[in-house]
């Protein structure tokens, strides 16, 4: 059984997330931008294991939420599965990562979340993140 951070010794320490991944309707074409999170090198294939850091610091200056995805996690989701322009609905937005990561890659968010207090936390960081400024990055458009 894994443990959360901080539980008893007894157990394994929590170390990954499990993303699920589907699509509307029988036989819909689904958006997969393989080449945008794989590799330079053509010999390499991303795997379904990804390696990432805990959340940084620097990705908690706006507060706290006791759940808050890491922002390189969530691009990458968004990256693989959306086009810019689409709209991206988080029902569970907590700290907002996706609205930060939605913002950031030239997407439209729409966020739900019961908690006043992280509604405002995720209000801070979608206002302070800047519009397509990964975007510009990952497509080498400066
Ligand atoms: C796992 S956290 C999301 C963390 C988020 N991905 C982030 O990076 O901060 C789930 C959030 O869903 C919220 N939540 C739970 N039930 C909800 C509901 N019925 N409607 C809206 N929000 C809900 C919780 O308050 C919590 O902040």
């Amino acid at each position: 059984m894994l443990g959360k951070p901080g539980s008893a010794l007894s157990q394994l320490a929590w170390a990954h997330e499990t993303l699920l991944w589907a699509s509307k309707g029988r036989g819909s074409r689904h958006t997969f931008n393989y080449d945008l999170i794989n590799s330079r090198d053509p010999n390499t294939q991303i795997s379904s294991v990804w390696h990432i850091p805990s959340v940084p610091k620097r990705e908690k200056l706006h507060g706290y939420h006791p759940t808050q995805k890491p922002l390189r996690l969530v691009r990458r989701a968004i990256v693989a599965s959306t086009r810019e322009g689409d709209l991206v609905f988080d029902p569970f937005s907590g700290s907002g990562t996706s609205g930060v990561a939605s913002k950031e890659l030239g997407r439209f968010f729409v966020g739900a979340e019961k908690e006043g207090e992280y509604a405002e936390l995720a209000g801070r960081r979608i206002g302070a993140a800047v519009r397509g400024g990964v975007l510009r990055e990952l497509l080498g458009r400066g």
